[in-house]
């Protein structure tokens, strides 16, 4: 069980909890793999999806988890809501709960905008993203991922390449693995390494080929070019000859260690193409992997209690 109402962050999560989330999203894959993907588990639940910021696998990802599970979803397309008429987040969200919405999956731009729609409603929360704080469902999925390619999370060499500063999807990686005893590598340019990762419990390199050496996982970042002030990168091209994970640099990695990529992808700046179509890349079972453990949760958030209850 969860101890909180909401999961903002894997900053906040136990290893037991985790350990749970994982455990639960095994038969979930199952369900996924099956001819007929529907289970009656959730059937008369009701959620939300509230994306301020675009998506593609997380929100049509939680999407498809409530409807193998039976539940029904509301996917509010805010740039066609009574937001654009300056409604807030709070009156936003109230307005859908008191219509019997039990659980909203938020991504925003804004660090900390689940956790203060949390504070102000009933419903429970689940942080799909928010600015450049946590994604924890990714960290999540990236995790179960791991464990299910190379086992124990705590014997994982784990190098995290590129863009940190601006990566949500690195900092819950890094909240998560540390938990476990990993051996946690962040590299990139050093305008992109935040200084906080100090604090972090993480080895910080500038040298792309000493983070690789070794690594059983590398997750590539994607360079958030959306997020980028000026100044912080000389150009694409440059950033790929110096940070882009080439096949070359492939080599420096364990060798049978895995490719990791949360998606989307920047093909050719941060990744070359033959790596993300090299046999030890997991980036397309990343995604499959996504709908398992979101469907763990909302088994978990709304009401499943015990694992005899998912068939
Ligand atoms: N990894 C990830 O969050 O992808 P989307 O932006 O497509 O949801």
């Amino acid at each position: 069980m969860l101890k909180a109402k909401d999961l903002l962050g894997l900053r906040t999560l136990s290893t037991d909890e985790m350990d749970e989330i994982m455990r639960v999203a095994i038969p979930m894959k199952d369900i996924i793999m099956r001819d007929i993907k529907k289970v009656p588990t959730l059937r008369g639940k009701s959620m939300a999806t509230l994306f301020f910021e675009n998506s593609t696998r997380t929100k049509s990802s939680f999407e498809i988890a409530a409807k193998y599970l039976s539940a029904d979803c509301t996917n509010l397309a805010v740039s066609t809501s009574s937001v654009q008429k300056g409604e807030t987040l709070i009156d936003t969200a109230i307005t859908l709960e008191v219509m019997g919405i039990e659980l909203f999956v938020m991504r925003h731009g804004a660090s900390g905008a689940p956790h203060f729609l949390g504070r102000n409603t009933k419903a429970r929360i689940i942080n799909a993203g928010d600015g450049m704080n946590e994604h924890p469902t990714q960290g999540l999925l990236d995790m179960f991922t791991m464990k299910d390619k190379k086992g124990d999370l705590g014997n994982l060499t784990v190098t995290i390449l590129g863009d940190v500063a601006h990566s949500r999807v690195a900092r819950s990686n890094i909240w998560g693995l540390t938990k476990y005893g990993a051996n946690v590598r962040v590299v990139g340019p050093e305008t992109l390494l935040p200084i906080e990762l100090q604090k972090m419990g993480v080895e910080v390199y500038t040298d792309v080929d000493k983070a690789l050496k070794g690594a059983d996982v590398v997750n590539v970042l994607r360079l958030q070019k959306e997020r980028q002030s000026s100044g912080l990168l000389p150009s694409l091209v440059e950033y790929n000859k110096f940070w882009g994970l080439t096949s070359k640099r492939l080599e420096l990695i364990k060798e049978d260690g895995i490719i990791m990529h949360p998606g989307p992808m920047n093909r050719g700046v941060e990744i070359m193409p033959e790596v993300y179509e090299d046999p030890r890349s997991v980036v397309d079972e990343q995604v499959t992997n996504g709908v398992a453990i979101r469907m763990a949760l909302l088994f978990m958030m709304l009401g499943g209690k015990t694992s005899d209850e998912i068939n």
